[in-house]
């Protein structure tokens, strides 16, 4: 049995130090995308299960726990130097949160055991969870002088000259000498969100909260003006005697005299009312204009606060209460099925489009047609949908059932008709066509210009689009015969193509007719070989030539290809197609050996 499917208290060492080792490299990767790419891939609640996993085997052997575990802290570490660093002189941790209501006594429980008290003599304050990123902004004798981003929690970037364009953000808080911190969340407001995604449709953001991040770190400062940021404050601090709040509601009312919009908060005795609070937000959510994912709790007293502190980089004073995601109702008019740039195809249900938590949701990925004989889906169901946070709406069951038969796995490409294929007895279903599916060509096209590959400037989605559509580059080879093709004349009497824009691309093209051998083995947009693997497939095999020649023994002999990509790249090989087009290809760009 997979360690995974243990209880912690089942675990022996040896399995402990794997899967912990397991769980960092995860929560790493997950934190690497979500703080330093803006992209959250996997949901809140099951980002919290492993790092809850990893906490307990922790807990359980603490001689396993590394001093850098994530445990100790939150974030990842900067990895674009975009901006300069600034250190935060108390660290901007995070709250440890819930989605169970149990789970608010329990906090309150342990609150109270640690301060070694009998009854509970806590008020509190109670705050919306904003969606949004935190901010730290410093006022230097009452002039905002530095604000940064939260970062790995003790180093974050200078984003000043940027939240000098925040208009809700003070940028001067009157005759207070010395220091004064505020801390709080910059969000985007849904209908700036919605504006924004409308008028851009090339470059989308998945959630406000993308949006936010991105808006706030843009490099050019005019762009963050535009994008309508907003700002709501939730904490001071000070060296200052004279700015002393004794309590997290005093703070708010200072924070209001600050000229700072704060978000919407409540006093309160007790945790009914703590949940009665959660109620009433969860069933106003809708109609706020910026998103909120949760309520927080907080000990109001600003004392008891510290004296209860932090437990590894949560304090044992505040606790969030997450919204379980949200579910709708809605039908199946239609499935479509998309073919990727491998080859792969995938179905996509059509929905009647239904609002889910401010989100337009009118399709979702079926991710492959295994999936759709699982859940026995026909045009005409109703079936519930849940959409968490910024991770892709998923159907989570069927509501009402239809008599309509089950979609059927096709056995011909819906767009060009070559016969599917089916990889081992791998779920997934493939048109072997790469190069003249149309569908899949424009796609391979954008990969194959793209960064990774034969990375050529001055061509977007956009413009690969049109080239195709004007037959002008039907696949990768039809780039380097631009100039034979009578393309610049095409191309000088078409709108949006400046004689300059032209040229750059001719020498961004010619630049690229020399190409590592690794490049050019990821350009193949193989299934499942990536740039990684590409380095090691190149290693083994020094020439074009040799790896086109590959038995499956050579290939065994690479520790990183498992039997499946082994099989795909005998199987990619075997087809004339692709060997037709490495020969072809040949003769416009030189593969540079290893
Ligand atoms: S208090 C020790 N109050 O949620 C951190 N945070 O993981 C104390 N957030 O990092 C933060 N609304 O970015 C607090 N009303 C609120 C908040 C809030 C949103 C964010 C903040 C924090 C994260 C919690």
């Amino acid at each position: 049995m997979s360690s995974k499917f243990k209880s912690v208290e089942e675990l022996t060492l040896l399995e402990a130090n794997k899967e912990i080792s397991e769980l960092i490299k995860m929560i790493r990767y997950y934190d690497d995308m979500y703080y330093n790419y803006n992209k959250s891939i996997i949901s809140d609640v099951e980002y919290d299960k492993l790092r809850l996993r990893l906490n307990e085997i922790e807990t359980r052997y603490p001689v396993l726990k590394n001093s850098n575990s994530p445990s100790n802290s939150i974030g990842a570490p900067i990895k674009s130097n975009k901006f300069k660093s600034v250190q935060h002189s108390i660290p901007m941790l995070s709250l440890s949160n819930t989605f169970n209501k149990e789970d608010i006594y329990k906090f309150i429980e342990k609150a109270k055991k640690y301060l070694k008290l009998n009854e509970n003599v806590f008020d509190y304050c109670f705050e919306q969870k904003i969606d949004g990123v935190s901010l730290s902004i410093i006022y230097n004798n009452g002039t905002l002088q530095t604000a940064s981003t939260r970062g790995d929690g003790y180093v974050g970037e200078d984003i000043t000259n940027n939240v000098l364009q925040i208009n809700n953000i003070p940028k001067n808080i009157g005759n207070i000498d010395g220091i004064v911190e505020v801390r709080g969340e910059v969000y985007m407001p849904i209908s700036t969100f919605h504006e924004l995604n409308n008028n851009n449709k090339d470059k989308t953001f998945s959630t406000t909260r993308n949006a936010a991040s991105g808006s706030l770190r843009h490099l050019d400062s005019s762009v963050t003006a535009s994008r309508n940021l907003m700002f709501f404050a939730y904490y001071i601090n000070s060296n200052n005697n004279e700015i002393n709040p004794s309590t997290q509601i005093e703070v708010l009312e200072l924070l209001k005299k600050l000229k700072f919009d704060v978000c919407n908060y409540e006093h309160g005795n007790t945790i009914e009312q703590f949940i009665d609070y959660c109620d009433r937000i969860q069933q106003i959510r809708n109609t706020l204009d910026y998103e909120i994912d949760g309520t927080v709790l907080k000990i109001n007293s600003l004392a008891i606060q510290k004296k209860l502190g932090f437990v590894g980089r949560n304090p044992r004073h505040s606790l969030a209460y997450k919204f379980p995601a949200a579910q709708a109702i809605t039908v199946i008019n239609n499935i479509e099925i998309n073919v990727g740039r491998t080859g792969k195809l995938t179905p996509v249900a059509i929905l009647d489009p239904i609002n889910i938590q401010g989100s337009i949701i009118s399709k979702v990925t079926l991710h492959n047609f295994k999936e759709i004989q699982n859940k026995k889906l026909s045009i005409g169901d109703e079936i519930i949908i849940e959409r968490s946070g910024d991770v892709i709406p998923k159907i989570v069951g069927i509501h009402k059932k239809n008599n309509n038969p089950m979609i059927e796995i096709p056995i011909a490409c819906p767009y060009c008709g070559s016969s599917l294929i089916q990889i081992d007895d791998s779920i997934d279903i493939f048109c072997p066509n790469h190069y003249s599916c149309p569908e899949q060509a424009i796609r391979y096209i954008i990969y194959f210009v793209s960064k990774q590959c034969f990375d050529i400037d001055g061509l977007g989605n956009k413009q690969v689009k049109e080239l195709y559509d004007i037959g002008l580059v039907k696949n990768p080879i039809d780039l380097f015969k631009l100039e034979s093709n009578n393309g610049i004349s095409i191309l000088n009497n078409r709108k949006g193509w400046g004689k300059q824009s032209i040229s750059n691309l001719l020498l961004s093209i010619n630049n690229r007719r020399e190409i590592q051998l690794n490049r050019f083995i990821t350009s193949l947009g193989i299934h499942e070989i990536g740039g990684t693997i590409a380095i090691d497939i190149a290693d083994y095999f020094k020439t074009i030539d040799n790896f086109i020649n590959a038995n499956k023994d050579e290939l065994c002999n690479i520790k990183k290809l498992g039997e499946r990509r082994i099989n795909t790249i005998i199987q990619f090989m075997n087809n004339d197609i692709n060997l037709n087009f490495i020969k072809e290809i040949q003769q416009y760009i030189k593969i540079i050996n290893k």
